[in-house]
């Protein structure tokens, strides 16, 4: 399973996973992702670093469409994501969830219900705003809670959880989706250690049980190191890094982060607050 991702070039003609192509995303005069490429060939655990502004967030959006390519091409399977619209690209949403920094829930819903709410993509508006869900997507929700550890949490308003329980909430909800990829934008960065272990090793086990490609915003370099199968780094919008954890040496990461003498490991980058958009995108 943990195979190398040589041989990116597929000239068999199997389409790889997820190709990224010569990729840019301008704000004003600002380009926030700026000429980036790089193939994923399997689903594997990859992690982005880069110091706060770098475009980490911008190339997740992307990603799942809830940003427009300025320019460039974003394909999965041989299919091209980056130009759908419509049905096509609210399917293309329900394949890759996304998960937040801030969790993203509805803080006075319960959490059973907050669960549920990642099937929006596949059932109707209008079920979904009087709770209408059938006993089996009720059944899948609690199984999936279960899963991580927190089925007892199911009753209970989710603002009245832990940051962590929270959390695994909201890749809960990810998971009733059934996605092909998990987005994380910097799921751990409002945790404790304590906290940001569980849930690092939870998407890690999603990721290892169920073959699901993950891809995690991640603002350490040791969480970057002990977790993922890959590392791509980026500064000022561009990709500057692209290997394994190994490859990930102290003055490769002084180079990613831009940082003089004085860098410390315990660099941080700091995410954008709650994510209205996805709210809006998931409410529409
Ligand atoms: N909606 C937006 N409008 C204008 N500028 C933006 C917007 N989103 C991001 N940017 C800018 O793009 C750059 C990259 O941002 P972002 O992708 O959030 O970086 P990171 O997640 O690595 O901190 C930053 O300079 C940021 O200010
Ligand atoms: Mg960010």
């Amino acid at each position: 399973m943990n195979t190398a991702h040589a041989g990116d070039d597929t000239k068999s003609g199997a389409p790889n996973m997820l190709t990224i192509r010569n990729l840019t995303r301008q704000f004003g005069a600002k380009a926030a992702v700026d000429n980036a490429s790089f193939t994923l060939d399997r689903a594997g655990f990859i992690g982005i670093i880069g110091r706060s502004g770098a475009g980490k967030s911008t190339l997740l959006r992307m990603i799942n469409r809830l940003t427009d390519v300025s320019s460039g091409e974003i394909s999965f399977e041989g299919r091209p994501v980056s130009t759908l619209t419509g049905a096509a690209k609210r399917q293309w949403q329900g394949q890759c969830a996304m998960i937040f920094q801030q969790f993203n829930l509805v803080p006075r819903m319960d959490v059973a219900s907050n669960v549920l709410h990642g099937l929006l993509n596949k059932r109707s508006t209008l079920a979904a705003m009087f709770n209408i869900w059938s006993d089996a997507d009720i059944a899948r929700a609690l199984a999936i809670l279960d899963r991580l550890g927190i089925a007892e949490q199911a009753p209970k308003r989710a603002e009245a959880l832990s940051g962590g329980q929270q959390q695994r909430v909201a890749i809960a909800r990810a998971l009733m989706q059934d996605p092909k990829i998990i987005l994380a934008d910097e799921p751990i960065a409002s945790l404790d250690p304590m906290n940001a272990q569980v849930v690092m090793d939870t998407l890690r086990r999603i990721h290892d049980e169920d073959g699901r490609m993950v891809i995690a915003n991640l603002h350490t370099l040791d969480t970057a190191r002990r977790y993922c199968d890959r590392v791509i780094g980026m500064r000022d919008g561009r990709i500057v890094f692209d290997g394994t954890p190994d490859q990930l040496t102290t003055g490769v990461a002084r180079d990613i982060y831009g940082a003089d003498a004085s860098f410390s490991e315990a660099t941080t980058s700091t995410a954008l607050p709650a994510d209205r958009a996805y709210a809006e995108a998931m409410l529409s």
